[in-house]
């Protein structure tokens, strides 16, 4: 498993399977996106083809969604699913209060939303997403792409009234052309070097016109698992 995995990805790998661990028979659950979640899928589909483990799997993303069929895992929408047992996904930051940075694929959306209907959520991650405060990771906003420019204005504004006067605001690219999420959208990276308050913050960002759904996931994260480059596994 190791061997041909750079050292991150090896602590990413040993996260995402250990907390495969925890899915049970007959779970419905929330599959999330990105290097460390595409271990966790993998983890997952070697249990339904080797146990013959009985899940449905929501994917946070059309990414997920592929991976998880070739993996041979049932793939329902979350409107076929109604609720979903637990959801395993990574993030870019979390803290000591399981508040987190999403949405370094752009897919923090749905993440968010198949994390809310969720009875669990546990986070995978590598030690370096570990933080004591959260911010250095550029925080993701999805904003609609008509009028973006105002939206990022008025971002720029309400950034100012909470301490983050001049934190530049870039639109994220896919080469030479805008990212495009899976919903349609542009994603906004906010760089704040350091967020004093994300409940706060969260609320304000949501309310700005233009503004889809912002990375900060506060109140949805149940478990952490970090992997170390060690190979130690730390669960909390
Ligand atoms: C995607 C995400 C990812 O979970 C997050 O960016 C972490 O990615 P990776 O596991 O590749 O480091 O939020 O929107």
């Amino acid at each position: 498993m190791s061997t041909e995995l750079s050292p991150a990805d090896f602590a990413k790998c040993i996260a995402a399977r250990r907390a495969v661990d925890f899915i049970e028979d007959g779970m419905r659950l929330g599959l999330g996106t990105g290097s460390t979640a595409a271990f966790m899928v993998r983890r997952l589909g070697e249990r339904v083809r080797e146990e013959g483990l009985k899940v449905t799997g929501v994917p946070t993303s059309s990414r997920t969604a592929a991976l998880a069929r070739e993996e041979g895992i049932p793939v329902v929408t979350l409107e076929e699913a109604g609720w979903l047992d637990l959801t395993i996904d990574g993030a870019d930051e979390v803290d000591g209060d399981f508040q987190l940075i999403k949405g370094g694929g752009g897919a923090h959306l749905q993440e968010k939303i198949v994390a809310s209907a969720s009875d669990r959520m546990i986070v995978i991650a590598d030690g370096a997403k570990d933080v004591a405060r959260l911010g250095v990771f550029p925080l993701p906003v999805e904003v609609i792409c008509f009028g973006w420019q105002t939206t990022q204005k008025l971002l720029s504004e309400a950034l100012e009234g909470r301490g983050h006067a001049g934190a530049a605001i870039t639109r994220r690219m896919a080469g030479e052309t805008p990212f495009i999420s899976d919903e349609g959208n542009f994603i906004l990276d906010l760089h704040l070097g350091q967020i004093h308050d994300a409940r706060a913050l969260s609320l304000v960002l949501n309310q700005i016109p233009g503004v889809v759904e912002n990375g900060l996931f506060i109140d949805l994260c149940d478990i952490v698992v970090l992997g170390h480059e060690d190979g130690l596994v730390r669960i909390r």
